[in-house]
Parts: structure tokens; C-alpha cells; sequence
């Protein structure tokens, strides 16, 4: 059986399908269309984020059985028709989580203390100690919005530097918020009492936009607000509007809705920092996604068990 790689994985992926008597072939940054040409000879398709597995690639992939996603994210696939298809769709649960979580801590102490602009300013030989005073997290309250497996560990990271924690999730009941360690809270109560939100829920109807000019308005004055999750999720002409009142002390974003952004309006701002989307992409992360997706796959195509299939 034949496995395309279309996005760029760690090289434990290929090895261990090459192991298990599996063909490979690892062709990353292909248009949709060479992607569509050539479907129809693979039975395995390993995605990151870049890949768009669209009804219409799928439509071509007269062979395929399943997707396997190296990471958590799929709103980068078509579920219900892959499912129309009997295309199952697996991904890898839990792989990257602690490397997005430290990035949303990171983006934490980086806003807190103005580390960009701090380092920016000192590399152009500029020395704005006094421009430069910042805040400290201890006793300062944090609201994780999406309590899953990324959010729970940025709230025991947050708990580890004596954060006060708050957690939105409409799918835990109270207890289990709890018993993760945090104070369950509606969101406009949430919004109302974090200095740091940080949102950690998947991209989907619901959460498309979650964040815009009203639920920004309802946030603390002078709070800060961190997306490691999706582009999208957060309205950015909103943002932007946020951030120039000063409504919002500071922002830090990983995606985008476009991503690359290009010549984006927020990338001006100095109460602004971003990072091209590198969440998962520390050496650890890829290595536990790309030897995860692999195993799941293999045991799926070679005895029909379907791990972490979303469809299946
Ligand atoms: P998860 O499924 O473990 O947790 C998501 C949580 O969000 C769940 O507990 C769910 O109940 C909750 N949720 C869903 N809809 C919600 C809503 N409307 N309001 C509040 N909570 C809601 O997923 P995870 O592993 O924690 O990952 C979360 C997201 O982070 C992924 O879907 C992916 O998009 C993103 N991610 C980004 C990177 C990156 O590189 N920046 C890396 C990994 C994951
Ligand atoms: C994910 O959802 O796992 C992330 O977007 C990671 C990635 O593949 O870059």
C-alpha cells in the first residue's frame, strides 16, 4: 500500500511506514491541483495543517482509506465527506500539547514584560529602560477558554507561577473543571475578571469569530488577550480597533485567518507580537506527532483499528 505525505513531517513518520512494508512518498508544498493529480495511487494520506483535504481531493482519491492528521487541528479537512466517502479521519491527540502550551505561556511573560520591544529596541542601540516598565503575573487572574488537553496544562503552567485560574468550557460540567484545577466561569464573567485570556478551543462555526468587538468590549480594561489556537478565532479588525484604544494592553497571536498574513495591520503595532504559527513546532512535538500518526495509521490500514478516529 502507497501513503502520500503531503505536509512536512519529522522523518520518524516515513521511516516507521517504510518499516511496517508501507511504499512512501513525501511531497510537501504541492498546489491543490498536482495534490489532485496524483490522489488516486495512495491509500494513506498524512497531513499537517497545510494541506486543504477538500471534498474535491477526496472526490479524486479513488484508493484513499484514511487521512491522518500529525497534530490536533482539523479544520483543514472536509469530515463529512471524507465520512460520505469512507475516508477515515484520525487525528493525533494530546502529541503537541505541551509544546502550544508553553508558546501561550511564553506569549505571557513576553507581553507582560515587553520582551520584543525590549530586545528590538537594545539590538537598534537604543537603551528605553524607563519606556520599558512592565507587569508581573503572580496573583494576576488567567482565563483559559477551551479547558481541553492544551488548555488544562497552560492552567497547571498558570497555577506553577501563582496565577489565579479560570476556566471556560461549555462541554465540562463544573465538577470536572474543577477537579482539572480550575474555577469554572461563564465566559462574560471570565472576560470581565482575567488580566490574560488565552483561547485553546478548535476552529469550528461556533468559534469562528468568538472573540469580535463585543466580547472584546466585555474583556478587563487593560487585559491581554493570547490565541495559539486558530486564525479566525479571533475577529481581527477587532483586535486592531482593541489594541489602538488601548481597550486591550497588549495581544499575541501564533495564527492567523490568512495565514501568512502579508502586510497586516496589527504587525505594525507595538502592543503586538506573533510568531508564524509555531505552536506545535518544537523538535519533541514533531517527533511524538509524526511517530503517532504513523502507528495509528498503520494499525488501521493493516488491521482495521481506527485510533483517535474523528468519523469511524
Ligand atoms: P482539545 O480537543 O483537547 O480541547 C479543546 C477544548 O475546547 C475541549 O475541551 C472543548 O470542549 C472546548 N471547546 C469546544 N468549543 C468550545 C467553545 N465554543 N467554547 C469553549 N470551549 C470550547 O484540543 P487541544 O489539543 O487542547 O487543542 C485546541 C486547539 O488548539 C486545536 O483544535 C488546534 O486548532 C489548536 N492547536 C494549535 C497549535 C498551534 O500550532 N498553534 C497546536 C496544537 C493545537
Ligand atoms: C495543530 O493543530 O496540531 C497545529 O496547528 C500544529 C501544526 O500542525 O502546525
Amino acid at each position: 500500500m502507497k501513503i502520500l505525505i503531503s505536509d512536512k513531517t519529522h522523518e520518524s513518520c516515513a521511516r516507521k511506514f517504510r518499516e511496517a512494508g508501507f511504499e512512501v512518498d513525501q511531497k510537501p508544498g504541492l498546489s491543490p491541483e498536482e495534490r489532485r493529480a496524483i490522489i488516486q495511487d495512495y491509500h494513506g494520506l498524512v497531513v499537517r495543517s497545510a494541506t486543504k483535504v477538500t471534498a474535491d481531493l477526496m472526490e479524486a482519491a479513488k484508493n484513499l482509506k484514511v487521512v491522518g492528521r500529525a497534530g490536533t487541528g482539523l479544520d483543514n479537512v472536509d469530515i463529512p465527506a471524507a465520512t460520505a466517502k469512507g475516508i477515515v479521519v484520525m487525528n493525533t491527540p494530546g502529541q503537541n500539547s505541551n509544546a502550544a502550551a508553553e508558546l501561550a505561556v511564553t506569549m505571557i511573560f513576553a507581553l507582560s514584560r515587553q520582551l520584543y520591544r525590549a530586545c528590538e529596541s537594545l539590538k537598534a542601540c537604543r537603551w528605553e529602560k524607563k519606556a520599558l516598565e512592565g507587569r508581573e503575573v503572580m496573583g494576576k487572574t488567567l482565563g483559559v477558554v477551551g479547558f481541553g488537553n492544551i488548555g488544562r496544562i497552560v492552567g497547571e503552567l498558570g497555577r506553577g507561577i501563582k496565577m489565579r485560574l479560570l476556566a471556560y468550557d461549555p462541554y465540562l460540567n463544573a465538577e470536572q473543571i474543577r477537579g482539572f484545577g480550575a474555577e469554572p466561569a461563564p465566559l462574560e464573567d471570565l472576560l470581565a475578571q482575567a488580566d490574560y485570556v488565552t483561547i485553546h478551543v478548535p476552529k469550528s462555526k461556533e468559534t469562528t469569530s468568538l472573540f469580535n468587538a463585543e466580547t472584546i468590549a466585555k474583556m478587563k480594561d487593560g487585559s491581554y488577550l493570547i490565541n495559539c489556537a486558530r486564525g479566525g478565532i479571533v475577529d481581527e479588525d477587532a483586535l486592531y480597533e482593541a489594541l489602538v484604544s488601548g481597550k486591550l494592553a497588549g495581544a499575541a497571536l501564533d495564527v492567523f485567518s490568512v495565514e501568512p498574513p502579508g502586510e497586516h495591520k496589527l504587525l505594525k503595532l507595538d502592543n503586538f507580537i506573533c510568531t508564524p504559527h509555531l505552536g506545535a513546532s518544537t523538535f519533541e512535538a514533531q517527533v511524538n506527532v509524526a511517530v503517532a500518526v504513523a502507528e495509528q495509521m498503520i494499525k488501521y490500514l493493516q488491521e482495521g483499528v481506527p485510533v483517535h478516529a474523528v468519523n469511524a
